[in-house]
């Protein structure tokens, strides 16, 4: 190939790269336009929730593409199985010039994430084909409650709203997964996603399509249901802390290390609003401050409540954090979890 040619191919591959990225960016921002509206105008939510948050750049020490969903799905299962409510997957080098390689990553993250906690039956509505969607059908499903089949009846159901018009536009039509659709009375644009609470059928009657209306999607979870977790893309390590899902700042921050306390030392607050677990890269959380503009302090425990060494006799040298995900959460179950 001459060096016109080469270099065209390059500019076209960048081109593309970009488009992605673009249309990932528009994608978030007009589901986080959406989820906000949603969460300001409903309910901010009135049961604790607890956020974890990672950054993506621990996919760059993974040599494959299947590897890496591999790990996404891992972090998945880890939030699910104790009931995280919101994942925040941060770009951990924010001042360097070669981030825009490291936002793929970090994007790819989000993208598998979503998927994963999407139900089965919305996947494919939601979620064009695409190549960092490649391998998650080598991914163990999340079986969380709302991923529910066919023939399941639920108090609440995840949907998303159909291009079909109904009658004097009274409201929109969602797909809820079940044979027939749900009338909600507001109207929403196509393809939003929408959780919907179900209006129990008339069983002496022969329905067209239920009937519900559209409530946040932190509802069901404050009736004490599952129902998995929102996801965040920070662009830095400040904007962590600094912005919130639920319009109300994190009241309980901990941090993790291997230099941190001892975590059978420490005995936790039992009231908090919105606790925030946070873990590093593979150089840890001092490297996630390094290369962040916005945080003044010098010592990285000064950005948080607790400093934490869930692992105290820790055989290997290092742990890596999506093991560091799972060995936290389990430590906390039952002093504050
Ligand atoms: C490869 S380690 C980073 C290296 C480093 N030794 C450290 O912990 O700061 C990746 C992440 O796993 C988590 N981690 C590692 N060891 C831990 C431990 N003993 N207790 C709690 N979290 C740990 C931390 O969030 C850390 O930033």
């Amino acid at each position: 190939m001459d060096t016109e040619r080469r270099k065209k191919s390059r500019k076209r591959k960048l081109t593309e790269s970009q488009l992605i990225i673009n249309e990932l960016d528009k994608k978030a921002a007009q589901e986080k336009e959406h989820d906000s509206k949603k969460l300001t105008n409903d309910i901010i939510p009135r049961k604790p929730t607890v956020s974890i948050a990672l950054p993506g750049s621990i996919l760059s020490s993974v040599p494959t593409d299947e590897l890496k969903t591999y790990v996404i799905g891992q972090v998945a299962r880890a939030a699910a199985l104790f009931n995280i409510s919101e994942l925040i997957i941060f770009n951990e080098m924010s001042t360097n010039p070669q981030a825009l390689s490291a936002r793929n990553i970090n994007l790819m993250f989000v993208h598998v994430l979503k998927y994963l906690e999407t139900p089965q039956y919305l996947r494919k509505i939601i979620f064009p084909k695409h190549p960092d969607l490649q391998h998650v059908g080598l991914l163990h499903p999340l079986n969380c409650s709302h991923h529910m089949k066919q023939d399941e009846w639920s108090e609440y159901r995840e949907g998303v709203v159909l291009d079909r018009p109904s009658k004097k536009k009274r409201g929109s039509y969602v797909n809820v997964g079940l044979i027939k659709d749900a009338r909600v009375d507001m109207c929403i644009q196509p393809g939003v996603r929408v959780t919907v609470k179900m209006q129990e059928p008339d069983i002496n009657r022969e329905l067209r399509h239920y009937r519900g209306s559209v409530v946040s999607p932190l509802e069901p979870f404050e009736t004490d249901i599952y129902w998995g977790y929102l996801v965040r893309y920070a662009i830095s390590f400040s904007s962590v802390f600094s912005e919130s899902t639920y319009n109300q700042p994190y009241d309980l921050i901990i941090g993790t290390s291997d230099k941190g306390e001892d975590i059978s030392s420490i005995n936790f607050p039992n009231k908090f609003k919105h606790c925030l677990i946070v873990f590093g890269g593979l150089a840890g959380l001092e490297t996630c401050l390094e290369g962040d503009d916005e945080l003044k302090v010098e010592d990285v425990k000064l950005l948080f409540d607790y400093y934490l060494n869930c692992c105290p006799r820790q055989g290997c040298k290092t742990i890596r954090t999506e093991e560091a995900i799972f060995i936290t959460l389990s430590s906390l179950q039952g002093k504050l979890l």
